[in-house]
């Protein structure tokens, strides 16, 4: 057990939630203090690269069994199912919440090698799961048709069918998260369920409404994708019985990993295209989904009502029959956006979110996991997948 803890000198999101319980609400405070600016100094704590063939590579052994746990397939399951499952499974992924699950769980002394290990490794398939799960929602909400460079689901089958494979996948993820035996992280995996969902709700109702306030935003990627980074490590530190505060030290890294990861995310959505993205780009406007990018050009926009208006009026004639005019808004408004500040601006903030994530190691005890966390946080802004 690890003991007397060095607390960091920012305000941790421990801290906060003190304050204001997270788990109580479905969507935490995002920025009363995680406003850019307001980071550590030192922009870069960790100098790994951002190879993430490398940084895995300490992982790598356990990533192996959360991969033959998630192929286990019921023999008694419908073949179609079963050959959709194992195709969603199969079809890659860069497998970073059950790598950090797995690299969290590292910090007081290493249960590889014990029986308890294998908890851990449930923990992993089961944060994967549950990822790819929402994926396959997500993309039948998006009418996606490719999903890590293959055909999703959706494009072969009804959306009913698809989202019942999904609902398939909750459940295999529930068995998992049920194997770890342990009752926080179990709790902390429905909860987990609820504000992912609760998130692409307000993510899905709130779609072209142009007025809506920039902490949306923050409450929107906090509840769909840093959520889930939360549980894989935060569940990892519970099941290495860490003490508390440490406990939540990991939480917090999983939590600013996550916001910047979705921020990145949003990026490359402007940035990317479709063949290294592995999925269809320039999709979140298309879809009216504002992002960090979109709020940061509307701020310095000359003149943001008029655009507001005329975005408004496009996408009413759009849906008068005339599809082909918002397609051109849209692909207008990509090329805006990204010639403007706004994709630095955005950058510029998921490497202050790196930055706490990177410092909210600095309590937990050198090793390759921890060098490999932080290396982690170089690869999110460098990745281009
Ligand atoms: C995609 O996540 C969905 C988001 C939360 C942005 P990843 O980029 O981790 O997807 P895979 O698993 O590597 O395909
Ligand atoms: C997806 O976020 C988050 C969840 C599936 C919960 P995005 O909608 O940005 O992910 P991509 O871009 O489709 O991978
Ligand atoms: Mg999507
Ligand atoms: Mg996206």
């Amino acid at each position: 057990m690890l003991l007397n803890p060095k607390m960091p000198t920012q305000p941790s999101l421990r801290e906060v939630s003190e304050r204001r319980p997270v788990m109580q609400q479905a969507t935490p405070p995002h920025p009363q203090f995680h406003r850019p600016g307001q980071g550590p100094s030192d922009p870069s704590v960790a100098s790994a690269s951002g190879d993430i063939g490398q940084l895995l590579a300490p992982v790598r052994a356990g990533l192996q069994r959360v991969e033959v746990k998630m192929k286990a397939v019921d023999s008694a399951i419908f073949a179609p199912l079963a050959s959709a499952f194992l195709d969603l499974i199969g079809s890659g992924g860069k497998r970073l919440r059950p790598a950090l699950a797995l690299m969290a769980a590292e910090f007081n002394g290493s249960l590889q090698g014990k029986p308890d290990y294998e908890k851990v490794i449930a923990l992993a398939a089961s944060v994967e799961m549950l990822h790819t799960s929402t994926l396959v929602h997500d993309d039948v909400i998006d009418g996606a048709l490719l999903r890590r460079g293959s055909p999703t689901l959706n494009a072969a089958w009804s959306g009913g069918s698809t989202v019942l494979a999904g609902n398939y996948m909750f459940g295999s993820a529930a068995r998992f998260s049920a194997e770890t035996q342990n009752i926080r992280v179990i709790h902390k995996f429905s909860e987990t369920i609820k504000i992912i969902v609760d998130g692409e709700l307000r993510q899905l109702l709130d779609r072209n409404n142009y007025h809506q306030e920039k902490d949306a935003y923050y409450q929107r990627i906090y509840a769909k994708t840093a959520s889930l980074f939360c549980a894989a490590t935060e569940g990892a530190a519970i099941l290495s019985d860490l003490p508390d505060p440490l406990i939540a030290q990991l939480r917090d890294y999983g939590y600013n990993f996550g916001m910047a990861f979705q921020i990145m995310d949003d990026i490359l959505d402007f940035t990317g295209d479709e063949s290294s993205l592995g999925k269809p780009a320039g999709s979140d406007l298309r879809q009216g989904t504002l992002t960090l990018p979109f709020f940061y050009f509307l701020r310095d926009h000359a003149a943001p009502e008029a655009l507001i208006a005329t975005l408004e009026e496009k996408f009413s004639q759009a849906e008068m029959g005339e599809p082909q005019i918002w397609q051109q808004m849209v692909a207008q408004l990509v090329g805006e956006v990204c010639a403007s500040d706004a994709i630095e601006a955005a950058r510029k903030e998921a490497k202050v979110f790196l930055n706490y994530a990177q410092a909210s190691l600095a309590p937990l005890p050198d090793n390759i996991y921890k060098q490999s966390m932080l290396g982690l946080c170089d690869f999110v802004v460098q990745r281009t997948y």
